[in-house]
């Protein structure tokens, strides 16, 4: 508790244990959340050179920055370091930083002398809304992202609002396309309130933030606690990213940009299917684009599908994809890969 403000808090049940998410709790309250016993920070070089004071250099491990260091090697120095740094069962391994981080810690934690309890603090906007939060964790292997990881959940996840003040403008889009997505699929009154906010959420306006920050987690809290495992409802989550991890390798777009664009393609296609009325699906295409993110479709048609047959959320012919009903509802469908390649190729020309 700082100031007489109280963080706001939302639990998690996971199969083995509960995490609980700490909104608005400053980094200084930290100590309070940690068990005693060894506690290991690790980072990237990028959020370390921002925030120095907050590291203890005796019991800190830094990695690079970027999704090129997620993967076997970072692991492996990783857990060179935490040999070297004496770290046993009783250690407790804290990732303060974006996406990335949490997802090495995640999953370092999980099989580190068969797993270690660990806290996430999430510094960038996409991890507070979604990377931090789950238990999904993992590294990228033979050009595949996040082939290598496991579910498992993170004692604490502390969202401290100061961190976004120095993130840049594009990682703040990444975040506010996933916000975006959460509102999309899920709640009608948050999408409106996004509607209502964008000068305040363009100016990092602390309470608004704070206040998506927490209804959108407790929107991804909601339907990870149903489906922790991802067999059912939590597939909803992966609105706009079947298309978008596809866009997101063969066009070199950052990875909100790319999400933007497959929620465009995802509401055309559920317009399309008669699922989707054309004025609900404008109003998702307006909100993005207000928020600088792109919703002009071009591209090669012949390259997005080669990306998406490669693409491992495939199962067999079929795919989960989800489409829009109307904003705050989603339905999810099994459709055909050829069928989804050719609704694509119509929909792009
Ligand atoms: N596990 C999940 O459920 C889940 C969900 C969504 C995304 N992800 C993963 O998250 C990753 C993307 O996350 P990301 O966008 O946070 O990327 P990131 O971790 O690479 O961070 C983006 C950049 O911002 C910098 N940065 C971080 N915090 C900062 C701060 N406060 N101020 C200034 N700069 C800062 C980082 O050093 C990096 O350069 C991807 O690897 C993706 O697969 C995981």
């Amino acid at each position: 508790m700082e100031g007489g403000v109280m963080a706001k808090s939302i639990e998690i049940q996971g199969i083995a244990g509960t995490s609980r998410i700490l909104v608005g709790e400053p980094l200084r309250n930290m100590g309070a959340w940690l068990p005693a016993g060894k506690r290991i920070m690790l980072t990237d070089s990028n959020v370390r050179r921002y925030y120095p004071s907050v590291f203890d250099p005796e019991a800190v491990i830094e990695v690079g920055s970027g999704e090129k260091v997620k993967d076997l090697e970072t692991m492996r120095f990783i857990f060179e370091r935490l040999v070297e740094l004496e770290a046993d069962r009783s250690s407790f391994l804290v990732g303060l930083g974006g996406g990335v981080v949490c997802d090495l810690t995640g999953f370092t934690a999980s099989i580190y002398m068969r797993g270690i309890p660990f806290g996430l603090v999430p510094t960038t906007l996409l991890a507070q809304v979604d990377a931090g939060v789950g238990g999904k964790n993992g590294v990228n292997f033979a050009g595949y992202k996040n082939m290598i990881g496991t579910f498992t959940q993170p004692e604490f996840v502390l969202c401290d609002p100061q961190f976004l003040k120095t993130l840049p403008p594009g990682e703040i889009a990444c975040g506010l396309a996933e916000i975006i997505k959460h509102a999309a699929i899920e709640d009608r009154e948050l999408f409106s309130f996004l509607e209502d906010q964008v000068p305040a959420v363009l100016r990092l306006d602390p309470p608004v933030m704070e206040n998506l920050v927490y209804r959108s987690l407790s929107i991804k809290a909601a339907i990870v606690g149903g489906d922790e495992r991802e067999k059912g409802e939590r597939r909803k989550l992966n609105f706009g990213h079947t298309l978008g991890h596809a866009l997101e390798k063969v066009t070199g777009l950052s990875h909100g940009e790319a999400v933007s664009l497959g929620m465009v393609l995802a509401v055309d296609l559920s317009v399309k299917k008669g699922i989707l009325q054309d004025s609900e699906g404008d109003r998702l295409k307006s909100l993005l684009q207000r928020f600088g993110l792109p919703v002009r479709l071009s591209f090669s048609v012949d390259r997005v599908t080669a990306a998406l047959k490669l693409d491992k959320k495939r199962e067999g012919e079929k795919l989960h994809f989800v489409f829009l009903k109307g904003i705050g509802s989603c339905e999810v469908k099994e459709i055909g890969l050829e069928e989804l390649v050719r609704m694509v190729s119509e929909i792009i020309g």
